[in-house]
């Protein structure tokens, strides 16, 4: 039998979360059945990828798809399976695509499918760093688990059920190390910690921040390693993790590991084809890359970040559904003759954990200034940092913000106020971004 081949006008290759607001705005902008194709390896409809570190793993009513497909993440309209079919978008899943030939527009998967396009939208996303890839002995052991996709979180649910109240190693102390800990620790496993740097999440958080989660972390009973990595692992007869043994000779039982090392953007298909910079596909303000019609959106996009006037790649879902809507808008006004602005982005980051929530808006980067209660011990706890560079505030952290106070932190770090005295900006705290 003849390999299938399809031709459609777009094509949005990844089923993630840039995908789904992709296929939303085609949606609104209009689009005719058959014109657009979601290709994805997954084998389901694009769904919030940030619930599979949250309410996935909660003990009790655990979010499940249908649940979570995009775009129910900023509030918006859930598109179930159906709603593709409605508008004649084709959901082609469990495909994925190996290789790229731009030159010929032509897309191919591991099945030897072939797909052509007039557009296409990039929106591979990221993969994780396996421990494997630095050859660590024993990484390969059963119940070494990584969180990516849905069937890693699946995997991930089937060893909390085989491995009861049993014990928990988190290899690395970033976003999922300090989301899989917390959600490991509340479905009463024994939880510890493990990274190699001073203080938890050093790309965004100073010691005065990290100094209020480590801490909350362990009143919770989760135990912290510093200043060590996972050197190699343990395991029986099975084959099934038993210890992490650390660099600095330490052991470590282990039912469960979960590692948290980094992301990788997925960018190798278009190597030597699109321009690249800072490990992303280089696009414009409309995230056109460096080849006509060739679109990339989401966490592979190294796109202007006209704020800042720097190139930048972002790994946060807030970017990865306004980049989407962003192309898509580009698109179509392109198609008419006309033009829509240039991308504008406010960097938001997020995290929740137990109860508790921060949010992050702007840069990270000149002089912190802590504010507010960060003791972990207190029942009124609620801080903040602010980034001061070359006189002016631009970035804001909070701890425990309501709606109104996390707007009120998002203007800031837009506004970019002046700031005369760092000594008055402590001691006023947030009060200054709640006057903005
Ligand atoms: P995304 O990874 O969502 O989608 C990529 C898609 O492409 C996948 O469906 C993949 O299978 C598919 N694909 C890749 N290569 C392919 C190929 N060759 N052929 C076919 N299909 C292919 N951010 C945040 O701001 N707040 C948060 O709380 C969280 N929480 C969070 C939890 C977890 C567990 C993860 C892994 C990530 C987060 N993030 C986050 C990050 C956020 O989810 C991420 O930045 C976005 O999902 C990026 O969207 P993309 O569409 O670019 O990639
Ligand atoms: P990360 O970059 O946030 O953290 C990686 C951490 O790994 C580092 O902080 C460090 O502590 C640790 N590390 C590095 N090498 C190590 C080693 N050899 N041994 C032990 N620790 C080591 O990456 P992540 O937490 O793996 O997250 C993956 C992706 O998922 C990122 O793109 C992230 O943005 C995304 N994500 C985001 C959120 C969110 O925004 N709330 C939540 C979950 C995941």
């Amino acid at each position: 039998m003849a390999a299938e081949a399809k031709h459609f006008k777009y094509v949005i290759l990844g089923g993630g979360v840039a995908a789904g607001y992709a296929a939303r705005e085609f949606g609104k902008q209009g689009v005719n059945p058959g014109e657009l194709a979601i290709i994805s390896k997954e084998p389901v409809a694009p769904y919030e990828r940030p619930a599979l570190s949250k309410g996935y793993l909660f003990p009790e009513n655990a979010a499940r798809l249908p649940g979570f497909h995009t775009c129910v993440g900023s509030g918006g309209e859930r598109l179930l399976p159906e709603w593709y079919s409605e508008k004649g978008i084709e959901l082609i899943l469990s495909t994925e695509i190996v290789k790229a030939d731009l030159a010929s527009k032509t897309l191919t998967s591991a099945a030897g499918a072939t797909f052509t396009y007039e557009t296409l939208l990039i929106a591979t996303g990221s993969s994780v760093i396996k421990l494997t890839d630095y050859g660590v002995q024993g990484a390969e052991s059963n119940n070494i688990l990584y969180l990516r996709d849905i069937a890693d979180a699946d995997k991930l649910v089937a060893a909390m059920q085989a491995k009861k109240d049993g014990k928990v190693v988190i290899v690395g102390g970033g976003y999922i190390g300090l989301e899989l800990s917390a959600a490991l620790k509340m479905n009463n496993f024994d939880v510890t910690m493990v990274y190699p740097e001073p203080w938890c999440m050093p790309r965004l958080f100073t010691s005065g921040i990290a100094h209020f989660y480590e801490g909350y972390y362990s009143n919770k009973g989760i135990k912290i390693v510093k200043g060590t990595v996972a050197a190699g692992f343990e395991a029986d007869a099975n084959g099934d993790v038993t210890a992490v043994k650390l660099k600095d000779g330490r052991v470590l039982e282990a039912d469960i590991v979960v590692v948290g090392v980094g992301g990788r953007p997925l960018t190798a298909l278009f190597k030597g084809q699109v321009a690249d910079e800072k490990g992303g596909l280089k696009t414009d303000a409309f995230f056109e890359t460096s080849v006509p019609g060739v679109y990339a959106i989401g966490d592979v996009a190294t796109f202007p970040l006209k704020l800042y006037n720097e190139q930048r790649r972002v790994e946060h879902v807030d970017h990865a559904r306004k980049s989407a809507e962003q192309a898509v808008q580009a698109i179509k006004a392109k198609e008419s003759g006309e033009s829509v602005p240039e991308y504008d982005y406010l960097p938001y980051f997020y995290s929740r954990s137990f109860d508790i929530a921060w949010q992050f808006y702007g840069d990270n980067v000149g002089d912190d200034v802590l504010f507010g209660d960060n003791n972990p011990a207190s029942a009124n706890h609620k801080f903040g940092s602010y980034w001061v560079k070359d006189g002016k505030v631009v970035g804001v952290f909070l701890e425990g913000g309501s709606a109104e106070e996390n707007q009120a932190i998002a203007r800031v770090a837009r506004a970019q106020p002046a700031v005369a005295d760092v000594e008055a900006l402590k001691t006023e705290g947030l009060e200054f971004a709640t006057k903005i």
